[in-house]
Protein backbone atom coordinates (compact mmCIF):
# COMPACT_ATOMS: atom_id res chain seq x y z
CA UNK A 1 0.00 0.00 0.00
CA UNK A 2 1.53 3.26 -0.48
CA UNK A 3 0.70 5.85 1.82
CA UNK A 4 -0.05 9.18 0.30
CA UNK A 5 0.73 12.60 1.81
CA UNK A 6 -0.53 16.23 1.43
CA UNK A 7 -0.02 19.59 2.15
CA UNK A 8 -2.97 21.41 4.67
CA UNK A 9 -3.18 25.12 4.64
CA UNK A 10 -5.51 27.15 6.02
CA UNK A 11 -8.08 28.98 3.55
CA UNK A 12 -8.22 32.11 5.05
CA UNK A 13 -3.84 31.96 4.85
CA UNK A 14 -4.46 32.56 1.03
CA UNK A 15 -6.28 35.11 -0.16
CA UNK A 16 -6.75 36.76 -3.69
CA UNK A 17 -3.30 37.44 -4.73
CA UNK A 18 -1.68 35.57 -2.13
CA UNK A 19 1.69 33.26 -2.71
CA UNK A 20 2.26 30.69 0.37
CA UNK A 21 5.37 28.71 0.79
CA UNK A 22 4.53 25.11 1.72
CA UNK A 23 6.35 21.63 1.72
CA UNK A 24 5.11 18.34 0.23
CA UNK A 25 7.05 15.23 0.62
CA UNK A 26 10.04 17.16 1.34
CA UNK A 27 9.39 18.87 -1.65
CA UNK A 28 9.38 23.35 -1.30
CA UNK A 29 5.97 24.07 -3.32
CA UNK A 30 4.18 27.87 -3.57
CA UNK A 31 0.64 27.73 -3.32
CA UNK A 32 -1.41 31.61 -4.41
CA UNK A 33 -4.82 32.30 -5.04
CA UNK A 34 -5.85 34.03 -8.43
CA UNK A 35 -7.45 36.98 -8.26
CA UNK A 36 -10.76 35.21 -9.74
CA UNK A 37 -10.41 32.92 -6.50
CA UNK A 38 -8.61 30.20 -8.32
CA UNK A 39 -6.11 28.29 -6.35
CA UNK A 40 -3.08 26.66 -7.60
CA UNK A 41 0.48 25.05 -6.55
CA UNK A 42 4.15 24.49 -8.02
CA UNK A 43 7.80 23.51 -7.25
CA UNK A 44 9.28 26.77 -5.64
CA UNK A 45 12.40 27.00 -7.69
CA UNK A 46 11.34 28.92 -10.90
CA UNK A 47 12.54 26.90 -13.91
CA UNK A 48 14.35 29.70 -15.42
CA UNK A 49 17.37 30.54 -13.13
CA UNK A 50 15.54 29.11 -10.08
CA UNK A 51 14.33 32.36 -8.55
CA UNK A 52 12.17 31.29 -5.32
CA UNK A 53 8.59 31.92 -6.43
CA UNK A 54 7.68 32.63 -2.66
CA UNK A 55 8.39 36.49 -4.22
CA UNK A 56 6.17 36.09 -7.12
CA UNK A 57 3.56 38.39 -7.46
CA UNK A 58 0.07 37.52 -8.43
CA UNK A 59 -0.82 39.43 -11.60
CA UNK A 60 -4.82 37.96 -13.08
CA UNK A 61 -4.50 34.28 -11.90
CA UNK A 62 -0.90 34.08 -13.06
CA UNK A 63 1.80 33.75 -11.11
CA UNK A 64 4.70 36.29 -12.27
CA UNK A 65 8.21 35.59 -10.87
CA UNK A 66 10.58 38.43 -9.70
CA UNK A 67 13.54 37.35 -11.15
CA UNK A 68 13.06 38.08 -14.70
CA UNK A 69 9.09 38.03 -15.36
CA UNK A 70 7.99 34.33 -16.21
CA UNK A 71 4.57 33.83 -15.78
CA UNK A 72 2.66 31.03 -14.82
CA UNK A 73 -0.97 29.26 -15.57
CA UNK A 74 -2.19 26.97 -13.46
CA UNK A 75 -2.50 24.64 -16.06
CA UNK A 76 1.35 24.41 -15.84
CA UNK A 77 1.56 26.63 -19.32
CA UNK A 78 4.86 29.14 -18.92
CA UNK A 79 5.59 32.24 -20.75
CA UNK A 80 7.23 35.34 -20.69
CA UNK A 81 5.38 38.42 -21.83
CA UNK A 82 7.37 41.10 -23.56
CA UNK A 83 6.34 44.66 -23.46
CA UNK A 84 4.44 44.80 -26.55
CA UNK A 85 2.19 42.32 -24.83
CA UNK A 86 3.20 39.50 -26.95
CA UNK A 87 3.36 36.27 -25.40
CA UNK A 88 6.74 33.95 -25.80
CA UNK A 89 5.61 30.02 -24.42
CA UNK A 90 8.42 28.14 -22.26
CA UNK A 91 8.42 24.75 -21.39
CA UNK A 92 5.60 24.12 -19.44
CA UNK A 93 5.59 23.31 -15.39
CA UNK A 94 4.46 20.00 -13.62
CA UNK A 95 1.94 21.88 -11.11
CA UNK A 96 -0.08 19.76 -8.28
CA UNK A 97 -3.74 19.40 -7.90
CA UNK A 98 -5.54 21.54 -5.38
CA UNK A 99 -8.73 21.34 -3.33
CA UNK A 100 -10.86 23.65 -0.98
CA UNK A 101 -12.75 21.86 1.37
CA UNK A 102 -14.71 23.48 4.46
CA UNK A 103 -11.96 26.27 4.71
CA UNK A 104 -9.18 24.11 4.24
CA UNK A 105 -6.55 24.19 1.27
CA UNK A 106 -5.52 20.03 0.21
CA UNK A 107 -2.37 19.87 -1.91
CA UNK A 108 -1.43 16.44 -3.12
CA UNK A 109 1.46 15.24 -4.23
CA UNK A 110 2.04 15.11 -8.15
CA UNK A 111 0.61 11.63 -9.67
CA UNK A 112 3.63 10.64 -12.48
S1 LIG B 1 14.39 33.14 -12.47
FE1 LIG B 1 12.24 33.24 -12.70
S2 LIG B 1 11.99 34.29 -14.56
FE2 LIG B 1 14.12 34.13 -14.35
Amino acid sequence: MTMCSHTRLRAIDVPAGAVVAAEIDDDEIVVWRGRSGELCAMPRQCPHLDWDLADATVFGDELVCSGHGWAFDCDGHAFKRNLQGRLDPKDDVATLPVEEVDGEIRVSPRTQ
